[in-house]
């Protein structure tokens, strides 16, 4: 957000400070039904589409600082290494030796000169080039050239690394956010470092746990003793572009903006802004860190939970800064992500299970878990077709990176059928 879009979305929180409601979202209530939430074969469905056309983030740029460090990936079903090459280029390979295909980066991150498989030592370069064969002579008219690494597209973008699961896409990361790329530009997320990534397996279906985000209704009852004290009379706003969604949020001190000249206003000061990087990436921003969480599938009721918090390390030095920042972190993580919003997920998905309603209902200040809904289901692969679709609902969303331009509905759907509920 440039500072005069930063105004603008203040005075927006502070008109609807006064109304104590947010913004509307729907015009009337809507129902989601649990099998959303249950279902192997939407699953596999969502896998192709959301997952396999659209470009995913990988990690954040620091991750990747110096020439040989690397990142593999958090979800076992998309085995990749993003790497920066000696050329300053970030490339992503499948983690893969081309031999008999060995996982070939075995941590998480690291850094390395080059990848050497721990199977048979073959040796591959930063940029993916096989540079040896142990044994060469048992491999006579084998060609080094042809036994390169397999790339993935990958690009570095707003301060994030991104990767594709579609081989054969161009990653336009820009076109994909639209203005929310402005955002990141803006507000320089660049320029972060990392604090602490974690990653943990919670049992609740992907959808569930990031629609935890998109509502502030649950703040006062659910974060009663923690997050509603940040968020006192809490209002938001919201706004989409292509299938990304961002909310902001008063803090309760948004009041003491007006008291300083409109040039001074900083959003951050007195908000927190909360982005769906569609399909799979929940990214915060919050007055001194950030927080990127990501949802990979296993299963319609078990999902990978990363979150890597960043910080700017102007505002935390020194053991005083580190401490802080710990407390933050434990804060963020563990009581109100952790035991609180996803809890309640899992507390939620495990009652699905065993009958009673067969749906849920969404009131008008709920209406991004429907948007966010209908977003997914729109590009959706028809049922029983195999993974790569050419016939989609999305004429769009072949290619993993142009601009989404999916009419938005804003009208009120009934999200099984799509008709007006
Ligand atoms: S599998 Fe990698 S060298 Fe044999
Ligand atoms: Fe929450």
């Amino acid at each position: 957000m440039k500072q005069h879009e930063q105004v603008a979305m203040l005075k927006r929180l502070l008109a609807l400070r006064e109304t104590r409601r947010d913004e509307r979202m729907l015009d009337e209530v809507v129902t989601i039904p649990v099998t959303k939430y249950t279902d192997q074969d939407l699953l596999d469905r969502e896998l192709a589409s959301a997952f396999s056309r659209f470009p995913l983030v990988a990690c954040h740029a620091s991750a990747l600082a110096e020439p040989g460090s690397y990142v593999t990936s958090d979800w076992e079903r998309f085995p990749y290494v993003v790497v920066r090459g000696d050329d300053g280029r970030v490339r992503a390979f499948y983690n893969q030796c081309r031999h008999r295909g060995a996982r070939l980066a075995g941590e998480r991150t690291g850094c390395v000169k080059n990848f050497v498989c721990p199977f048979h030592g073959w040796v591959y370069e930063l940029d993916g080039m096989l540079r040896g064969m142990t044994r060469a002579h048992d491999f006579p008219g084998v060609d080094t050239r042809e036994y390169g690494l397999v790339e993935l597209p990958a690009a570095e973008s707003g301060g994030l690394i991104w990767v594709s699961r579609d081989p054969g896409a161009t990653l336009d990361i820009p076109g994909f956010l639209g203005t929310f790329h402005d955002d990141l530009v803006n507000f320089d997320v660049a320029s972060l470092v990392q604090y602490k990534k974690t990653r943990v397996v919670k049992e609740a279906n992907w959808k569930l746990l990031i629609k935890t985000y998109l509502e502030g209704y649950h703040v006062p009852y659910l974060h009663r003793d923690t997050l509603a004290r940040a968020f006192k009379r809490g209002v938001i706003a919201h706004d989409e572009d292509g299938p990304h969604i961002r909310l902001s949020a008063a803090r309760t001190n948004i009041g003491e903006v007006t008291a300083k000249p409109e040039d001074e206003w900083r959003i951050l000061d007195h908000a927190s802004v909360y982005y769906t990087l569609f399909p799979n990436t929940f990214f915060i921003l919050h007055p001194d860190y950030v927080s990127i969480n990501t949802f990979w599938p296993l299963a319609p009721d078990r999902t990978i939970w990363t979150h890597d918090m960043l910080y700017r390390d102007a505002d935390f030095s020194g053991s005083v800064g580190q401490s802080a920042l710990e407390k933050r972190f434990v804060f963020t993580n563990d009581t109100v992500f952790d035991q609180e919003d996803f809890a309640i997920a899992e507390n939620v998905q495990r009652g699905l299970e065993h009958g009673g309603s067969d749906h849920h209902v969404l009131g008008l200040a709920e209406g991004l878990l429907a948007m966010f809904q209908n977003t997914i289901d729109a590009r959706l692969t028809p049922r029983d077709t195999t993974p790569r679709d050419t016939t989609s609902h999305d004429s769009t969303s072949h290619d993993a990176t142009p601009r989404d331009t999916t009419p938005r509905d804003t009208t009120p759907r009934d999200t099984t059928t799509g008709q007006p509920a």
